[in-house]
């Protein structure tokens, strides 16, 4: 009887094992799938538009080459994981506004800001819909359509004296006051595109 008793415990223990296993493999499948649902989706509403972070080795010289100073209001169009609104808040004493479409950046943004405690506040919405009267200082890291597209846009709503600082991508028509050259190291998406990561600052 005993030995039965024994061997039903070890039976058991083998098949809890068993479905452990197979509940982590679920779950880890289930977060693939809607970590690879959330990029497509991501993708589609942003016209294309993947989200690559602004290396972080730049993100002060950013600030910087767009003489960012306290009080001073910063967007981030299509701000990712406000990597750069963070430092543009807690470095430079700027407010900091973000617009995010991609669902996973926006929340992991969120949770970063919150962690962080920075004056940053995001905001689920397409930039090209956005008004950008009150802002000080634009950034972007887009793609050379959405450049055109937001030229129009900047020229329309922006007050005198605002700056726009574009990471790597031109406007196409102005002519910039100033381009700082980013570090030599590139980020993945600069290999792919054969870019520089220049910064870009335009006065308006
Ligand atoms: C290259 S990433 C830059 C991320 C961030 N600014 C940084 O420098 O780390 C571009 C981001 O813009 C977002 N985006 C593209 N078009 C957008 C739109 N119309 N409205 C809001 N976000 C947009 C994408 O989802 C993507 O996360």
């Amino acid at each position: 009887m005993a030995i039965i008793s024994h061997k039903l415990k070890i039976i058991l223990i083998d098949h809890m094992l068993i479905y452990f296993l197979l509940a982590v493999y679920i779950i880890f499948l289930l977060l693939c799938v809607i970590f690879s649902v959330s990029i497509l989706i991501g993708l589609i509403m942003t016209g294309g538009v993947p989200f690559v972070s602004t290396p972080r080795y730049d993100l002060e010289k950013i600030c910087e080459a767009a003489e960012l100073k306290p009080g001073e209001k910063i967007f981030d169009l299509g701000c990712g994981k406000a990597n750069l609104l963070t430092v543009a808040a807690k470095k430079f004493g700027a407010a900091g506004t973000g617009y995010e479409l991609s669902l996973w950046p926006y929340f992991w943004g969120k949770l970063r800001v919150k962690l962080l405690r920075a004056d940053v506040k995001l905001k689920m919405q397409d930039f090209l819909k956005a008004d950008l009267s009150q802002a000080d200082v634009i950034f972007c890291y887009l793609f050379p359509e959405v450049m055109d597209k937001l030229e129009n846009k900047f020229q329309k709503e922006l007050r005198p004296g605002a700056r726009v600082v574009s990471y790597t991508f031109k406007l196409p028509n102005i002519q910039p006051a100033k381009t700082v050259l980013g570090r030599e190291k590139k980020n993945w998406f600069d290999r792919c595109l054969r870019t520089k990561g220049i910064i870009y600052v335009y006065q308006f």
